[in-house]
């Protein structure tokens, strides 16, 4: 504990609701420690919430701000005007960083103080720091990532009992793991904002999360987990960010993995990120993605670090032009009339496109029949013309549904 002769390390707390909360709780438990490290005494100077405390005053007591309020505004405003101010803000914010990132980090530098948003992609998962120090000279391929836990805990469950996805969300919903509108956690918009920020980091490069393509697991039955496990695939919601000719990639979809993927055992709740490089091979760093106490503790590493050494984020070197069409093996789903020469004439419009079978299974008989196969690597594009081609076949009882595969394992 203090003995009183250490200098107070004031901090302007932004927000005081489950990170909030859970900030100001951790920070009281660990104050002592962190005195000893530092040589100072952080504490909360003042709180700002809708209902409590003035932003003005709350600035004005501080010598960092930490920014958990979410959301665009005025969480933008206060971190600017932050910064401004001299302050160093550390945020949990990726919808901030996501859509404003540059003009953030702009006024870092500007500034000359620290931005720092650890607890902004996969909660305590240390990636950030791990991005902008540990790799800071690797030439990085691609990364891929499980960052929405939501989603994760949704489609392990699915695996897991066979349940639907309606079930499986509501599940989400009771243990506390899916909020009470899960829309932007399910139609992938959340992990997207993720991305932008991961590969604005990791390849140099502008990224807002309008140039980030995404789609959800809304879609997904419980039968797709059910055949795609006999080809021995599970379905994760995966972030890419990847090099691709000359340009950068980055999307979010779901995609199934085979066992040997490092992301392929990431269950539950849980966060992952995989760094793929030459000198490296391949990374990751797994972890809880969320909760009140995990995020704080990522909010609190932020705060101690930007009390010892500066740091900050610099100005991009690269303009990467985004590239929205790329390969990827596809997983393909299909309810079929049960007569002779269906599969001759799928394999036929498909080889016209150019897509290759690597594997197919075929299941039910009659009114139940159907192809599950995995495709080999395609170019989007051909695949989804395809796909539309087979969809509008007499013999087809239903739309077919086609899923990326990551083809990949590090052994
Ligand atoms: N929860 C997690 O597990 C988690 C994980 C990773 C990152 N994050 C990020 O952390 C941030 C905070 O999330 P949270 O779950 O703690 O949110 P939350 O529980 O909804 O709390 C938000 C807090 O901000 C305050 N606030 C909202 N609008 C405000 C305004 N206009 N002016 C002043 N105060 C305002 C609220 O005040 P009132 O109390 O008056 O409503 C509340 O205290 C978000 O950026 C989120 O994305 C959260």
């Amino acid at each position: 504990m203090s003995d009183g002769g250490s200098q107070p390390f004031r901090i302007g707390l932004l927000g005081f609701g489950t990170v909030g909360a859970a900030f100001a709780e951790l920070l009281a438990a660990r104050a002592g420690h962190i005195e000893k490290i530092t040589g100072l005494r952080p504490e909360i100077a003042g709180v700002l919430t809708r209902s409590r405390g003035s932003f003005d005053d709350v600035l004005e007591g501080s010598d960092l701000v930490v920014e958990v309020i979410g959301g665009l505004e005025p969480a933008r405003e206060y971190v600017l005007r932050a910064m401004a101010a001299g302050r160093h803000v550390v945020t949990a914010n990726k919808q901030l960083l996501s859509h404003h990132g540059e003009e953030l980090w702009a006024a870092a530098r500007e500034h000359a103080v620290q931005l720092r948003f650890e607890a902004s992609v996969a909660g305590v998962v240390p990636v950030i720091r791990v991005f902008q120090e540990s790799l800071a000279a690797a030439h990085i391929d691609r990364v891929h990532g499980i960052v929405n836990g939501t989603t994760n805990f949704i489609l392990s469950e699915m695996a897991r009992t066979g349940a639907t996805y309606e079930d499986a969300l509501a599940e989400a919903q009771r243990l506390g793991y899916a909020e009470a509108d899960p829309t932007d956690d399910v139609n992938g918009k959340d992990a997207a904002a993720k991305m932008a920020i991961l590969a604005r980091l990791a390849f140099d490069t502008p990224v807002h999360l309008e140039q980030v393509v995404y789609e959800g697991i809304e879609h997904i039955t419980a039968d797709d987990m059910e055949y795609a496990r006999e080809l021995g695939l599970g379905l994760k919601l995966i972030g890419t960010a990847e090099r691709v000719d000359g340009g950068l990639s980055v999307r979010v979809h779901p995609a199934f993995l085979y066992g040997g993927h490092p992301l392929a055992s990431v269950s539950g709740p849980f966060n992952a990120v995989t760094v793929e490089s030459d000198a490296i091979t391949e990374i990751t760093m797994s972890g809880p993605g969320a909760g009140g106490p995990q995020t704080a503790s990522a909010v609190l590493g932020d705060v101690i670090s930007a009390m010892i050494p500066p740091a900050s984020t610099p100005e991009t070197t690269e303009r990467l032009e985004i590239v929205e069409d790329v390969e990827s093996a596809f997983y393909l789903h299909m309810e079929v009339a049960d007569r002779p020469g269906v599969l001759a004439q799928i394999a036929q419009v498909l080889g016209l496109q150019g897509a290759s079978v690597k594997s197919v299974v075929q299941k039910g008989l009659g009114e139940n029949a159907r192809l599950v196969m995995v495709v080999h690597p395609i170019l989007e594009s051909k695949l989804f013309a395809a796909v539309d081609l087979i969809g509008r076949m007499d013999f087809l009882r239903a739309p077919p549904r086609a899923i990326r595969v990551i083809d990949e394992t590090f052994e």
